[in-house]
């Protein structure tokens, strides 16, 4: 079967079409995103109806060439995010989905944002069989610019939502504090790239002064707390008269290494408590090297016990072919539901 996918969630405009096989092999025909970081680079955030406009001028386009670099095949099933995310956002991929379904006579299925960012990860499996019981209970932590989630996932339906932030998301934070120093946006790259260069003692990666808080460390719950964190980065800054490339470079250190920390100890300490067979990242913040590097490590270190999947880079970030593979579980579950029944959900949850 093949399965056209949307999303336009956020500030990605994007359109895929995956092949499931009979036998259940993944073949990506095509996996287009159209960033709109351009368009909203200037305000240094995502203004929502600005992006909604951009969304409603890009999905043709981006639809176009989807299908054609796909070689326009029959589409037999397509999928679209229906939450959580900017609801004016949202609304533009739904409701070409449903003019799509209608034209086409194809059902709809309605996907949630955070669920396709965990599920991108089964595109790396070879066959969907591989998915057994055994790797049950999943640990899922899902990092994005809107959220910050630690998930405990019993089977491939049964979710529920141990801890998340309260307040600013973990992205947020990379992008807030890249404003506060003076970097581009968005500014989880930015951070990245500046952290990379940074020249650091080889004890963790950490200079002997960490400076930065890891709020919420070690509290007995799994939420998060992002926005202390941007407030020290904010106070330290003030008091750095001369804001040199070194300066900015080791600033970026210490906040992607704060929040690794603390992303780190909280994910194994769920994973850990609820006896987790395999942890689950996704979310735009996984594309981070140091933190690919550090939570494979981390996680070696607990032996073979625990397997850990992360997605490819360039599918941590908004993309549509997420979208596509958690889709057809969905539909394999059978919760198609009417495509006149569909509606944008800003806040919808996993549970
Ligand atoms: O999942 P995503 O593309 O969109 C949302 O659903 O929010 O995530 C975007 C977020 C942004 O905050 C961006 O700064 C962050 O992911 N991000 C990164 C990196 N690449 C993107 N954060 C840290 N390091 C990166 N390399
Ligand atoms: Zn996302």
């Amino acid at each position: 079967m093949k399965i056209l996918a949307i999303e336009t969630s956020c500030d990605d405009t994007g359109v895929a079409i995956l092949e499931v096989s009979k036998t259940a092999k993944f073949s990506v025909l095509s996996n287009i995103v159209s960033s709109q970081v351009e368009v909203h680079k200037k305000y240094g955030g995502v203004y929502p109806f600005l992006a909604k406009r951009e969304h409603q001028k890009n999905l043709p386009l981006v639809l176009k060439k989807a299908l054609k670099q796909a070689k326009n095949p029959k589409i037999d099933l397509i999928a679209v995010t229906n939450g959580p995310g900017l609801e004016p956002c949202l609304w533009v991929g739904v409701n070409f989905a449903k003019d799509l379904a209608k034209k086409w006579h194809v059902p709809l299925i309605d996907v949630n944002h955070i669920k396709a960012h965990i599920f991108v990860n089964m595109l790396g499996k070879k066959k969907i069989e591989e998915l057994k019981k055994k790797d049950f209970p999943a640990l899922c932590l899902v990092v994005s610019g809107g959220h910050t989630q630690l998930i405990l996932m019993k089977g491939l339906e049964k979710y529920q939502i141990l801890g998340e932030t309260r307040d600013d998301a973990a992205g947020e934070c990379f992008d807030k504090c890249a404003k506060i120093l003076g970097l581009g946006y968005p500014g989880g790259p930015e951070i990245a790239r500046l952290a990379a260069e940074a020249r650091l003692p080889p004890n963790g990666g950490r200079r002997a002064s960490a400076q930065l808080p890891r709020p919420m460390i070690n509290t007995k719950d799994y939420d998060f707390s992002f926005s202390g964190l941007k407030t020290a980065v904010l106070y330290a800054d003030r008091k750095v008269k001369n804001k040199t490339l070194k300066y900015k470079q080791q600033m970026s250190a210490e906040v992607q290494q704060a929040v690794i920390d603390v992303l780190i100890k909280k994910t194994l300490k769920a994973a850990r408590d609820f006896k987790a067979k395999t942890i689950i990242l996704g979310g735009g913040v996984t594309a981070n090297q140091e933190l690919r590097k550090q939570f494979s490590e981390r996680v070696q270190s607990l032996g073979a016990r625990v397997q850990l999947l992360i997605p490819p880079a360039n599918l941590s970030t908004d993309n549509a072919l997420m979208v596509a593979v958690a889709g057809y579980f969905r539909a394999k579950q059978n919760k198609l539901s009417k495509w006149q029944d569909i509606e944008a959900k800003a806040n919808l949850r996993v549970e």
